[in-house]
């Protein structure tokens, strides 16, 4: 098996997150590529601020990582624009692919990013720029070249739309959202990018260049943040059936393209009305592909490191023999019986409408320690009891239903539909 060795610019949270994903999943990873992926190195301002790194990991010499031969990829996760730039087209004019997740950088020097790329042989790849866990660049550069996007309308600024959402859901002022996002580690010490909709442009002129193929730029993109919206617009909105979001949006109309970053009035039962707290959503809009909404979470350390290393595993895997020619199923993996599966669940019994009937039904769910969440009774041809239950075991709802339709006031076998909830 051969071994790839690939270098780290950047040892933080995602950096480390990469780190630690890279050795948790190696088994994994050596079947997909055929081999284990080694980090050689990473580069740090001051190797004191990671005092939990492995020794001899950092590093705060470029050339280290530039000059080793064995090195093939690099994963930019420093942020900033300089020395970040020139880092990357030093380590590309050495032949090494990257992977970046900075997305100021990309939306600024893309061109000339991609230019040194491909006069190079090597590639660039950026899918954590843009919503971190969210695979909407692959989905755009690779999957969805000929469905015709033609709309890309996305919440894919997490700290605003917490923001949002509490300003809905607790009648919070701006100001006090903010701090709320700010305690809890949703919004940084400086909110400035984040809430004039700057982060958002610089993410949405990522996505209309790869969607239209046609470089869109940051400073292009129109854009006007939450900073200064009031907290009746958004209650009034509510009244209205409206959620206020915080929407970038690019499009092509005509041949025309134009990309925005602009608070909206989203009806209750549009896709993105539906997005809260620090989640994002894409909603891509295509000919071909009709509608497409990717959801999930667009921050984070070990978020952001799954799509940096989604990245490294393409280069990796689309180089020599790649990852498919390998085959990904290697383990045998125990089977979880229905049984023990746990939902609510909906049930629903046809009885006779005798008494003491809603009795025996309670009796025989709590004989099998299910407990009842609502009840509702239907009169008409039998009567119908519709239970909703808390949290329970498949096994034990099955039992418990089969109890009831062996009573004697049981008209026709029992329904029993698992309910499926956002959490679980
Ligand atoms: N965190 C997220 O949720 C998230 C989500 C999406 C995208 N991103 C992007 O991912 C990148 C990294 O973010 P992060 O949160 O991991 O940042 P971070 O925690 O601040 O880590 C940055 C790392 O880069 C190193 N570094 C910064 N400037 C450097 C320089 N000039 N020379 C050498 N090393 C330098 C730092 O060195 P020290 O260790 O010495 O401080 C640190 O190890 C950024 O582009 C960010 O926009 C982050």
């Amino acid at each position: 098996m051969s071994e790839t060795r690939i270098g780290l610019l950047g040892y933080g949270t995602v950096g480390s997150a990469v780190h630690r994903l890279l050795g948790e999943g190696g088994e994994a990873i050596a079947r997909v590529t055929g081999g284990p992926v080694t980090v050689s190195a990473a580069l740090v301002r001051d190797p004191a601020h990671r005092p939990s790194a492995p020794a001899g990991l950092l590093t705060t010499d470029f050339a280290r990582l530039r000059d080793d031969p064995e090195i093939s990829v690099v994963a930019e996760v420093m942020g900033g624009i300089e020395p970040t730039r020139t880092h990357l087209l030093e380590l590309m004019a050495a032949g090494k692919s990257i992977v970046s997740a900075n997305k100021q950088l990309l939306a600024r020097h893309g061109e000339e990013l991609f230019t040194a790329a491909e006069s190079h042989g090597v590639q660039l790849r950026f899918e954590a720029s843009v919503c971190a866990a969210i695979p909407v660049v692959k989905v755009l550069r690779e999957s969805l070249i000929v469905s015709g996007v033609h709309r890309i309308d996305g919440i894919v600024n997490g700290t605003t739309n917490f923001i949002l959402t509490r300003m809905v859901a607790a009648g919070a002022s701006y100001q006090d959202a903010l701090r709320e996002a700010q305690a809890l580690g949703y919004a940084e010490a400086d909110p400035t990018e984040d809430v004039t909709g700057a982060d958002a442009a610089a993410k949405i002129a990522i996505l209309a260049s790869i969607a239209f193929h046609t470089r869109v730029r940051t400073d292009e993109v129109n854009h006007v943040g939450i900073d200064g919206l009031d907290l009746e617009d958004v209650t009034h909105a509510a009244e209205l059936g409206y959620q206020v979001k915080l929407i970038a949006s690019a499009m092509r109309v005509d041949g025309s393209v134009v990309a925005r970053v602009h608070p909206c009035l989203l009806d209750g039962d549009h896709p993105l009305a539906s997005v809260q707290g620090a989640f994002n959503a894409v909603m891509l809009r295509g000919r071909s592909i009709r509608e497409v909404i990717l959801e999930g979470p667009g921050a984070g350390g070990e978020e952001t490191a799954t799509a940096v290393i989604g990245d490294l595993l393409a280069v990796i895997g689309t180089s020599g023999t790649g990852f498919l020619q390998h085959d990904g199923y290697y383990r045998e993996l125990h089977r979880l019986p229905l049984e023990e599966l746990r939902s609510p669940f909906y049930l629903r019994f046809t009885v006779d409408d005798e008494p003491g009937v809603l009795a025996q039904v309670a009796k025989a769910l709590a004989d099998e320690s299910v407990s009842v969440a609502r009840v509702v009774q239907h009169d008409g041809e039998g009567v119908h009891i519709v239970i909703l239950t808390h949290t329970a075991r498949e096994g034990s709802v099955r039992a418990a239903a089969g109890a009831v339709s062996r009573l004697g006031f049981s008209r026709s076998a029992p329904v029993v539909l698992p309910v499926l909830e956002r959490s679980s």
